[in-house]
């Protein structure tokens, strides 16, 4: 079934998902190829809304949308209007006028997307609010564990760090559970949410979740800009009881682990400097994979699937 927007995981069926990884396969094929590019989305438009910094999401997302033939506008909200107080509405109100067909948002409050959403005619993707969801992430998340486990129900994934503020660990854990994977959080107690972690196993101390025996050793960003208090000691504590040591980087190499993190990365805080050059490590592979799944959002949303109906 076509859709509009693509606002969570919550809401995909495992019919979509399984589509959407599908098709992201022709497309990292292409990227092989002297010339990456094909015409699904000529003649269309893109607009990119960032409320809040991004390195990979932003510019994956204008890859993916050149990749397909699609142009490209990045709106500055740094240097618009929204500076002078213009609400979001203003701004969304402006950007339908202009009669864009695809709108990127990313913004610290939660459930922002979806109300850009329901006041346009553009196909609206999510690309993170707040500590709510970042559904391509975790497309992108799936898509990578599955080229190493192309049959991946029943394999375990150890999400290491500050669960509660990530909105990756709320969708990355989703579409891994909708995939038949087993998950667990490693966090500080401080940091593991109370509620909404159903069928998740949650550990506090890293010997107990190794012994859970994961396939995937899966790291998250310490996100000191949503953190209102103080949720451990300090980062060199965190590092100490959390991150990849070197040490610890040993035995999951013994042990042949795979190793991945959304970006970006705190070296020294999640993980030491070694892991960057782990055989197993996914994270290039990650990124990669962004464009290629996000290729594949762009082109299911694509506006003749969905505006003329
Ligand atoms: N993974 C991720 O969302 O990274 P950016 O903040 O750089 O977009």
């Amino acid at each position: 079934m076509a859709r509009k927007d693509l606002l969570d995981i919550a809401s995909l069926s495992r019919v979509e998902i399984d589509h959407l990884l599908h098709q992201a396969v022709p497309f990292k094929e292409l990227f092989t190829r002297s010339v990456k590019k094909v015409p699904a989305l000529k003649g269309k438009s893109v607009l990119t809304l960032f409320y809040e910094p991004s390195t990979r999401t932003h510019s994956s997302f204008e890859v993916a949308a050149k990749r397909l033939s699609a142009d490209v506008t990045h709106f500055d909200v740094g240097q618009s209007s929204i500076t002078k107080g213009e609400s979001v509405r203003e701004t969304v109100e402006t950007l339908e006028a202009m009669r864009t067909d695809f709108i990127i948002v990313r913004h610290s409050k939660s459930g922002l997307p979806a109300m850009i959403a329901s006041l346009t005619k553009a196909s609206v993707i999510n690309a993170g609010d707040g500590a709510h969801a970042h559904p391509t992430q975790a497309l992108l998340d799936a898509f990578t564990i599955m080229e190493k486990f192309p049959e991946p129900a029943g394999k375990r994934v150890l999400i290491i760090g500050d669960i509660l503020h990530s909105r990756v660990a709320r969708s990355t854990s989703l579409i891994l559970k909708k995939l038949g994977i087993e998950v667990a959080y490693l966090a500080p107690g401080s940091l593991l949410p109370k509620l909404g972690a159903e069928g998740i196993h949650r550990f506090t101390d890293y010997a107990k979740a190794m012994a859970w025996l994961p396939d995937i050793v899966y790291l998250l960003r310490v996100q000191m800009e949503r953190q209102d208090a103080q949720f451990f000691p300090s980062l060199r504590e965190y590092h100490r009881l959390y991150g990849i040591t070197d040490e610890r980087l040993q035995e999951i190499s013994k042990r042949g682990l795979y190793l991945m993190h959304p970006g970006p990365v705190n070296r020294g805080v999640e993980l030491c400097d070694a892991v960057m050059e782990y055989e197993r490590s996914l994270i290039n592979d990650q990124v990669e994979n962004g464009i290629a799944v996000r290729m594949a959002v762009l082109y299911w949303l694509k506006p003749e699937a969905n505006h003329g109906v």
